[in-house]
C-alpha cells in the first residue's frame, strides 16, 4: 500500500528525481515508513517552489466568494462532479481525453478571472499553481521554450492540481510584442498549445489531472488555435455584473469584514454602480468600512457606502469603446459567465441601455 502511494507520489518526476526522493525518504522515514510518500511529495513541492516559474498556494477561496457568474459557477460544479466522479465516468464509458481539461476564461479586468482559478482550486480542494507567462518570458529570452516545459512538466508532476496561467496573452502577443522575438513567443505558444492538447498521460493512460484555468483580459492577440477543440473544454467571457450580481458582489465583500447592510437598503447604491466592475466595488466597500472604522469603529453604513461610491471611477467609463469591441468579439467566440447557463456570450439583455 505505502509502495502503490510511494509511486503514486513520484509520478511526473524523472527517474533521476525519483530515485533522489526516495533515497531521502528512506533515510528520513526509515522508523515511519508510513510518512515515505509524504516525504516524496514534499520533495516535489519544494522543486515546484524552488523552480520560480510556478507559485504554489493553498487558496482560502471557494465560489461561495464569487459573486455573480452563475453561468460559469454551474458550469464548475458538473466540470468538478465529473473530475471527482472520474473512475465512473470512465467505466460507465467515457473516454480519458473526455475528462474535465480546462477552461479560457477572458474579460473585463477585476471581474474575477483571477479570483475564479483560485476558488476553483479551493472548492475542489486542490492545490493551485500559477504559471506566470510574463515571468517565463522575461529572462533568458533563449530559454523560454525549455522554462515552459519545465514547468509544465512540474505541474504534471503536481497532479492532481489547478494550473492557472495567467495572462495567458502575453506569451501569445506575437512580434512587435516589447523586446522578445516572436520567434522566441511563438515557440513558447507552441509549447504550451501542444501540451494542452497532448498532456502526459499517467501511469493508467489517463492523463494527469491537471485543470488549466487560462485567463486573459486582452483578445487581439490570442491565436485561433487556441479555441480549437480538444484544448479547453470551454471558453467564458466574465463581463461587468449586472445589478443583480453588484449586490452580491457587495454583499460578500461587507461580509468579508463582518458588516452586514440590510438587503433592500443597497438598492440604491446598486443602481447607481452602473459600469462598476467587482474589484471596483470592492474599493467601494473597503473606503466605506475605513470611514467607519476610523468614526469610532462604528458599523458601516448604506450612507458610508454611497459616499464612498464616487470616489471610485470605473475604468469602463474611460474605455466603453474598447469593453464593446471586447463583447462583441466574445460575443460568438465564448459563453457568457454572468447569468443563466447556456447563454451565448453577446445575449446581454438590456444591460448598457441602463444607463439611459
Ligand atoms: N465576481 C467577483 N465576486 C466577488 N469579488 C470579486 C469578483 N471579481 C473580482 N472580485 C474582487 O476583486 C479582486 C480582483 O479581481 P480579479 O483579480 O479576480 O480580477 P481579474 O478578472 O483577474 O482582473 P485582471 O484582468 O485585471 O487580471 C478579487 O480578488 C476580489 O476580491
Ligand atoms: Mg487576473
Amino acid at each position: 500500500e505505502v509502495r502503490e502511494a510511494m509511486l503514486e507520489a513520484a509520478r511526473g518526476l524523472t527517474w533521476n528525481e525519483a530515485e533522489n526522493a526516495f533515497a531521502l525518504a528512506l533515510m528520513r522515514d526509515r522508523e515511519r515508513v508510513e510518512a515515505m510518500p509524504g516525504t516524496v511529495q514534499q520533495e516535489k513541492t519544494t522543486r515546484v517552489r524552488t523552480s520560480g516559474l510556478l507559485d504554489l498556494v493553498t487558496p482560502a477561496e471557494t465560489l461561495d466568494d464569487v459573486g455573480g457568474l452563475a453561468a460559469l459557477k454551474a458550469w464548475l460544479g458538473r466540470q468538478g462532479a465529473l473530475l471527482a466522479g472520474a473512475a465512473d465516468a470512465l467505466a460507465w464509458g467515457f473516454a480519458p481525453r473526455d475528462l474535465p481539461k480546462g477552461v479560457l476564461l477572458l474579460g473585463v479586468p477585476g471581474t474575477g478571472k483571477s479570483l475564479a482559478a483560485r476558488a476553483i482550486a479551493g472548492t475542489w480542494h486542490l492545490p493551485l499553481l500559477r504559471l506566470e507567462m510574463a515571468r517565463v518570458l522575461g529572462s533568458l529570452v533563449g530559454q523560454s521554450e525549455a522554462r515552459t516545459q519545465g514547468a509544465l512538466r512540474l505541474a504534471e508532476a503536481m497532479a492532481p492540481c489547478v494550473l492557472h496561467v495567467d495572462e495567458i496573452e502575453k506569451a501569445l502577443a506575437g512580434a512587435g510584442a516589447g523586446h522578445l522575438d516572436s520567434g522566441v513567443t511563438s515557440r513558447v505558444v507552441g509549447t504550451l498549445l501542444t501540451w494542452l492538447q497532448e498532456r502526459g498521460l499517467g501511469r493508467d493512460g489517463v492523463p494527469a489531472p491537471v485543470f488549466v484555468v487560462a485567463t486573459a483580459n486582452r483578445v487581439e492577440s490570442l491565436p485561433p488555435e487556441l479555441f480549437r477543440p480538444g484544448r479547453f473544454d470551454q471558453v467564458f467571457f466574465l463581463d461587468l455584473p449586472d445589478q443583480a450580481e453588484r449586490r452580491t458582489v457587495l454583499e460578500i465583500h461587507l461580509r468579508a469584514r463582518r458588516q452586514t447592510v440590510a438587503g433592500g437598503a443597497l438598492e440604491g447604491l446598486t443602481a447607481q454602480t452602473e459600469g462598476y466592475s467587482a474589484a471596483e466595488l470592492e474599493q467601494v466597500v473597503k473606503i466605506a468600512c475605513l470611514t467607519a472604522f476610523q468614526d469610532g469603529g462604528r458599523r458601516v453604513t448604506v450612507e458610508d457606502l454611497e459616499s464612498a461610491r464616487p470616489t471610485v471611477t470605473p475604468l469602463a467609463e474611460s474605455r466603453g469603446e474598447e469593453l464593446g469591441a471586447l463583447r462583441n468579439w466574445a460575443r460568438t467566440r465564448a459563453q457568457r459567465a454572468n447569468g443563466t447557463p447556456g447563454e451565448p456570450a453577446g445575449a446581454v439583455p438590456g444591460r448598457r441601455r441602463l444607463h439611459g
